[in-house]
């Protein structure tokens, strides 16, 4: 199979040198992007900024904002199997960055900033994903979901809204961590947790799963 992975967290420019992102590490996606080798797939890695190494014999796309991780996907998913949405994602992006670097001022009112949503690029790719024909198989959408309180619930209704074939839910202690405990649906299953387990193990069993769907 052909494998579309994306990870890290993006980073949103307030000016030149500054940025809002997230604590993601990036460790899930590349888990799964060396699983995915490991198996036999192809592979494009598309990543944030993270301080891992490149998983060997994948094809790698550097991107920085969601912006940019948005023009990648779009540009990469016609030719994949399945897309793995591992990225942490910002949801909001400075609504109007600084060509220049914004100077600290003497006693002027106090800098605000303001946000504007970044596109969601898995609700994109759900409705934009090949079914099957006659001359070539459907395309996979896979999601992760990071929820502090009713997990299953909230990630199911973001698998629904965004029509995803699986969706991998964690707690907010998976972000940045060696080890997650993962939840996982698909569509026409009922829910399963994954025994705590290094992000390695459980990208191993996520890339079996998707084999098998
Ligand atoms: O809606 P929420 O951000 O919780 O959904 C998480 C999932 O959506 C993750 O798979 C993430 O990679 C993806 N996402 C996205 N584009 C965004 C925000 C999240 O593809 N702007």
């Amino acid at each position: 199979m052909r494998f579309l992975i994306t990870a890290g967290g993006t980073r949103e420019y307030i000016d030149p040198v500054r940025f809002i992102s997230n604590a993601s590490s990036g460790r899930m996606g590349y888990a799964l992007a060396a699983a995915a080798l490991r198996a036999g797939h192809k592979v494009t890695l598309i990543t944030a900024p993270t301080a891992l190494k490149p998983p060997v014999g994948a094809r790698l796309v550097a991107v920085e904002s969601a912006r940019e991780m948005f023009a990648a996907v779009k540009e990469h998913f016609p030719r994949c199997d399945c897309l793995v949405m591992a990225a942490a994602v910002s949801d909001f992006t400075p609504a109007r960055p600084s060509k220049t670097k914004i100077k600290k001022g003497q006693g002027g009112p106090r800098p605000t900033l303001q946000l504007k949503p970044t596109p969601d690029i898995l609700r994109w790719a759900g409705k934009h994903r090949r079914v099957r024909t006659a001359h070539h198989r459907a395309q996979l959408v896979v999601g992760f979901a990071l929820e502090d309180r009713n997990l299953r619930a909230h990630a199911e209704r973001k698998m629904r809204h965004k029509r995803l074939d699986m969706i991998v839910a964690n707690a907010p202690a998976a972000i940045n961590a060696e080890a997650s405990t993962v939840h996982i649906k698909t569509p026409n299953s009922e829910w399963f947790e994954l025994p705590p387990a290094r992000k390695h193990t459980t990208a191993r069993r996520i890339i079996r799963l998707a084999e098998e769907l």
